[in-house]
């Protein structure tokens, strides 16, 4: 393997960067961007890699949840808090399920770039540059907004760490008491549902009143009133990406400090690519999407790449086939990857593989293909032998109306109503506790039969 340096992935080709017009403006962003703070701490993405082994061995599930797209926009508070929120929410209802912890990612704090699925945009007869994502160029439908601006960076560097300031607070400071996570979701459970989870969050009031006359809360258990939250996007933009890329000092390290954890999208995983020799320079842990057109020999030979040294909870495999594709690819995966005895979190993308356009013209996605995607997910990996360790999710704390179906029964005649994302079409907070909800059965028979392979292992 050739030696891996900052920038030796300007040698290989690159798909889905932008082309910016003024190159010395570019280089003079990015200058800044190198001595700007890091937005997170190699100790942080070494204590994540950490919680991602312990999925690998079953002993611990992964949700990762946000914006398909971050943007300028919707950047506020109440967003950030909101998105948490639910995150919570959802993870609670997952560790009750489960019997194991839930890790918490979310796409957030620096989710801006996006690959698109064509270069141009036509609309009423004019075409123009796709939009690309806030921190390169505008959403607006005109000539000056669709071109690259490399100061739009400052910006999206200033957001995310704002963003991550709030997490941080949020994460630590009262926020996330458990008690107050389990009356938000009893509270949902009554108004939405009329009681259809009552089960499930009757456990976990049995366990927090059975905790509390042990003596054990809130008040004196930080583990109860604190949760460890991490952040993640996809490593799209390598010029930023490098620019924020630093040598841990404890160690000599090179860790990308703009987010704990990123991800190589379906369209730049070419093993011979640009994003791929980035990223098996950095030690952060690593997604990878698996599509429909992802080859068993390429995925081995990327994990290979990748994580050389078979380290546990340095690969994470997001499967996003489509709900009726799963089937017919995942076995294949799964039994190439156990073949080569490869350590790594599968986690599913229920989202990207079941976008469809309503006949109303906007994109969406309805809401029972991506649970079935999620159900199929877990049966494969049952009927396998193999342990069904993650869910990432497009979803956002806001009211939307962007994906169709659910509880609230969203129709595609609704969808203009709060359509608002810049991207795809996310879960709204409803639709996403839902789907905590409605996989917790499978949930809780993967997870016991986890720990039947444990046991049966030591
Ligand atoms: C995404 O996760 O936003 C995305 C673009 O996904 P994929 O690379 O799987 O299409
Ligand atoms: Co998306």
């Amino acid at each position: 393997m050739k030696k891996w340096n900052l920038n030796s992935w300007t040698k290989f080709p690159a798909k889905h960067l932008p082309v910016y017009q003024d190159n010395k403006e570019l280089e003079l962003v990015l200058s800044k961007v190198k001595k700007y703070p890091p937005l997170v701490f190699a100790g942080e993405t070494r204590s994540l890699k950490k919680s991602l082994a312990d999925v690998v061995k079953g002993k611990a599930f992964l949700l990762q949840g946000g914006d398909c797209a971050e943007s300028f926009a919707e950047f506020h508070p109440d967003n950030i808090r909101d998105t948490l929120k639910v995150i919570l929410q959802m993870s609670l209802v997952m560790t009750a399920s489960a019997s194991v912890p839930v890790v918490k990612v979310g796409r957030i704090a620096g989710q801006f770039s996006k690959p698109r699925s064509s270069p141009m945009e036509k609309k009423d007869g004019i075409e123009l540059p796709s939009y690309l994502g806030d921190n390169i160029n505008g959403m607006e439908f005109s000539e000056k907004a669709r071109i690259p601006d490399a100061k739009r960076l400052f910006r999206a560097y200033s957001q995310s760490a704002s963003t991550l300031n709030l997490l941080r607070a949020f994460s630590q400071g009262g926020f996330a008491d458990l008690r107050q996570v389990h009356l938000w979701n009893l509270g949902f459970i009554k108004e939405k549902t009329k009681g259809k989870y009552k089960e499930i969050e009757d456990k976990i009031s049995d366990a927090l009143a059975f905790m509390e006359a042990c003596g054990i809360n809130s008040d004196n258990n930080r583990r109860l009133r604190t949760v460890n939250f991490y952040t993640s996007h996809e490593a799209l933009l390598l010029p930023f990406e490098e620019a924020m890329t630093r040598v841990d000092s404890t160690t000599g390290e090179y860790h990308d400090t703009s987010a704990h954890f990123v991800w190589i999208g379906d369209r730049t995983r070419q093993s011979d690519g640009a994003h791929v020799e980035f990223c098996r320079g950095i030690k952060n842990p690593l997604g990878l999407k698996c599509g429909p057109t992802l080859k068993t020999d390429d995925l081995i030979k990327l994990c290979n790449i990748l994580n050389p040294e078979n380290e546990p909870g340095r690969m994470t495999l997001i499967s996003r086939f489509g709900a009726d594709n799963v089937e017919k690819y995942l076995p294949t995966l799964i039994k190439a990857v156990e073949k080569e005895g490869l350590n790594v979190v599968w986690s599913c993308d229920p989202m990207h593989g079941n976008t469809i356009k309503a006949a109303t013209g906007f994109k969406t996605r309805p809401f029972d293909s991506v649970l079935k995607e999620v159900k199929n997910f877990f049966a494969v990996h049952q009927a396998e032998g193999t342990y069904a360790g993650g869910l990432h999710i497009e979803m956002t704390g806001q009211d939307v109306t962007e994906c169709t179906g659910g509880a609230q029964k969203i129709s595609e005649n609704d969808l203009s109503n709060r359509y608002r994302t810049h991207c795809d079409p996310r879960l709204n907070a409803d639709q996403a506790l839902e789907l905590a909800f409605l996989i917790s059965e499978e949930i809780k028979k993967n997870s016991k039969y986890s720990k039947k392979i444990i046991q049966a292992a030591s």
